[in-house]
């Protein structure tokens, strides 16, 4: 596996696998098998609901832990200051690691400056290697890295071939922030393993419109992050190492980006109501969650009302 460089100096793996709605009960064998087939980066986040499965993958892989990149994701209404540092705690003991090698906050919604410091005094401590963002648009993204001490080092944000993000990435890059894909298959939507152009490329090189993509954000010095619950699928999403893209292949992938989000635009007072609606509907599994850990009731009865914006 090749790694990309953090602005802290932390070594990530250019490319990882995520859990995100994987099946609870399929969750520790897809890890275990994403691991047998070579992904070394697991991403999985709060709001998955799957940290203890995944935790019990990494404690029965034979791969060690410090070969592993684990990421996780804290929360919206787990944001603030004093809940962040509490859950952040119990998803370590979820997922069975004494620190983690990334965490970020999951969106750009709520208390998320309360949460940024909490994540920058858990990597102070050494709890945390890395930290970062997901979702933050350039002006968010400007923001946070000019009123606070540490620089993100990561932003996880939507890629695939119909959403490029270019000024996204551009902008990450100038801040010496590593942007990360996520759904780079676009979760399969509109043909995308189909396409004509990806196929076309693939073809060239005995691959598929799946590698052509993750291929084409390797070189672009993005980090995909890529799921599937099938073990020839990870195989065939980590077989992407023996090949490269040409300048035309690039030119060919470019006229492929319409500029939209195949999910929602994350960018309008629209989607801060959606997500209202969403954080309120997941609330009660979060709030069993996080009753597992002592420590976070008692964070909870103290935090201040913005890293619970949502409860009714
Ligand atoms: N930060 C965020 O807000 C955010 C949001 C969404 C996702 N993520 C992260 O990004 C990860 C990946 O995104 P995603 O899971 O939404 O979507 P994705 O990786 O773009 O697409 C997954 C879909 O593609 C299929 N697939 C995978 N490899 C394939 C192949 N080689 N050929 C054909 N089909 C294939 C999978 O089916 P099978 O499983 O049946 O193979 C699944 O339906 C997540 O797991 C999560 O870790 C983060």
């Amino acid at each position: 596996m090749d790694y990309r460089t953090l602005n802290n100096g932390v070594k990530m793996p250019v490319a990882g696998f995520g859990v995100f709605q994987i099946p609870l009960e399929e969750t520790k064998q897809a890890v275990l098998d994403a691991l047998g087939a070579g992904y070394r980066l697991i991403d999985t986040a709060q709001s998955y609901m799957n940290e203890t499965q995944v935790g019990e993958a990494l404690s029965a892989t034979p791969v060690a832990r410090a070969e592993i990149f684990v990421t996780t994701k804290v929360w919206v209404s787990n944001y603030g200051y004093e809940l962040t540092r509490q859950t952040v705690l119990g998803s370590m003991k979820r997922l069975q690691t004494d620190y983690l090698d990334l965490v970020l906050l999951h969106q750009a919604l709520g208390d998320y400056y309360g949460s940024w410091r909490a994540l920058e005094e858990l990597q102070a401590d050494g709890k945390i290697r890395a930290i970062g963002v997901s979702n933050f648009n350039p002006k968010q993204l400007a923001d946070l890295i000019a009123f606070n001490r540490v620089t993100p080092q990561v932003n996880q944000i939507e890629i695939n071939p119909f959403h490029q993000q270019e000024k996204e990435i551009a902008y990450a890059k100038k801040m010496g922030v590593q942007v990360e894909a996520w759904a780079p298959f676009a979760e399969g939507k509109n043909g995308i393993f189909s396409n004509e152009i990806l196929v076309e490329i693939g073809k060239q090189y005995g691959k598929t419109a799946g590698q052509v993509i993750l291929r084409w954000l390797i070189e672009c010095g993005i980090i995909p992050v890529s799921k599937s619950t099938k073990i020839a699928r990870m195989r065939e999403n980590s077989d992407i190492f023996d090949f490269a893209l040409t300048a035309d292949d690039m030119k060919k992938i470019a006229t492929l980006n319409d500029e939209k989000s195949q999910f929602f635009d994350m960018d309008t007072p629209e989607m801060v109501e959606m997500f209202q609606g969403f954080i309120a509907s997941r609330q009660p599994e979060i709030d069993k969650m996080n009753a597992e850990t002592e420590d976070v009731r008692e964070a909870r009865s103290e935090a201040c009302p913005a890293s619970k914006p949502f409860r009714a």
